[in-house]
């Protein structure tokens, strides 16, 4: 196709509670923005498939017991062995949509009593998200949702707890989409935000990172 040279790929960050639709709609997004031409590929964190992803996994599932602390890194070493493709690939002009970020670290971890400029510290030097897009759900209709599938961190007390960390690290950049509206409604809200979040970063406009 006939991209500008200067054309990347936008990195697209979807956050909010368990059960607030992120999966849904990051799926419906890949397929549109492919389907009108820009490349674009569905990324999530954690990423289970590399040897620390399985730890993390094992833990969410209650298989092992780690330390807080311990967690939290492994969340963020689980980022970085991530992040020179991520640039990789958003230099090469595919756009990546991807199911929880570092907000997600800070605000599960926060939740739990850790200091959380202690958990933003890891992060630093991650590459900064173009658009940070949180699908917003009370965490009460989040657990009536069902579907909590008994990982770690699905319960109701928790999630509310979660949720006021996401507050606190929301900033005047982030888009807030009401999850509780139907799936059709959140989905056309976010094609547009997004595509034009795509557009923008065509220009030339260069990646910056972590932490603002
Ligand atoms: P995820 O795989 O998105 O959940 P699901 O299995 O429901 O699709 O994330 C698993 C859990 O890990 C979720 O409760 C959020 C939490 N989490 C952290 O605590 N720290 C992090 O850095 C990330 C990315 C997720």
């Amino acid at each position: 196709n006939n991209h500008h040279s200067d054309a990347r790929g936008a990195l697209i960050v979807l956050e909010g509670l368990d059960r607030s639709g992120k999966t849904s709609q990051s799926g419906r997004l890949v397929s549109y923005l492919n389907g009108i031409g820009h490349p674009v590929e569905s990324w999530r964190f954690p990423d289970r498939d590399t040897a620390v992803g399985k730890m993390i996994s094992a833990y969410l599932s209650n298989e092992s017991q780690l330390d807080d602390h311990t967690i939290h890194l492994l969340f963020s070493a689980n980022r970085w062995e991530k992040r020179s493709l991520m640039e990789a690939k958003l230099k090469s002009g595919t756009s990546l949509i991807v199911d929880r970020y570092s907000y997600s670290g800070v605000a599960f971890s926060s939740a739990k009593g850790l200091d959380i400029e202690w958990c933003k510290a890891p992060e630093v030097g991650l590459l900064a998200p173009d658009l940070v897009v949180y699908l917003d759900i009370p965490p009460e209709k989040a657990a009536e949702r069902g579907g909590y599938g008994g990982e770690r961190y699905e319960k109701l007390e928790f999630q509310k707890n979660v949720a006021q960390y996401y507050k606190k690290l929301s900033d005047a950049s982030w888009k807030i989409i009401d999850a509780c509206q139907p799936m059709e409604d959140v989905e056309k809200q976010l094609k547009e935000i997004v595509l034009d979040c795509v557009k923008s970063c065509q220009n030339g406009k260069s990646v910056s990172q972590l932490w603002l």
